[in-house]
């Protein structure tokens, strides 16, 4: 989706969402190449499928690939009625 001329997504996990800008710092690119995926196989990191890198859900950090120790750009968000919302 696109927020104030941002791409970004949004992923669950448990009770928790978290929110970051759709590009990835190795170049820039969309981390995904379809609608609304986002995560790896596993359901477990998000992942970049264009070189495959891996990045926490709860912080962004990459842990594997080409952009090793560089975050994705948080967009924060919370749960207000149940709906997910940029953060105030
Ligand atoms: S563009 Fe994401 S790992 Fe290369």
């Amino acid at each position: 989706m696109v927020v104030d001329g941002k791409r970004v997504f949004v992923v669950r996990k448990g009770g928790q969402v978290f929110g970051y800008v759709n590009s990835c710092p190795h170049v820039g690119a969309p981390l995904n190449l379809e609608d609304d995926r986002f995560l790896d196989l596993f359901q477990t990191s998000i992942l970049c499928a264009n070189h495959f890198a891996l990045f926490e859900i709860e912080d962004g950090r990459c842990v594997r690939g080409p952009c090793l120790g560089r975050s994705l750009e948080p967009f924060p968000v919370e749960i207000r009625d149940g709906l997910v919302v940029p953060k105030a």
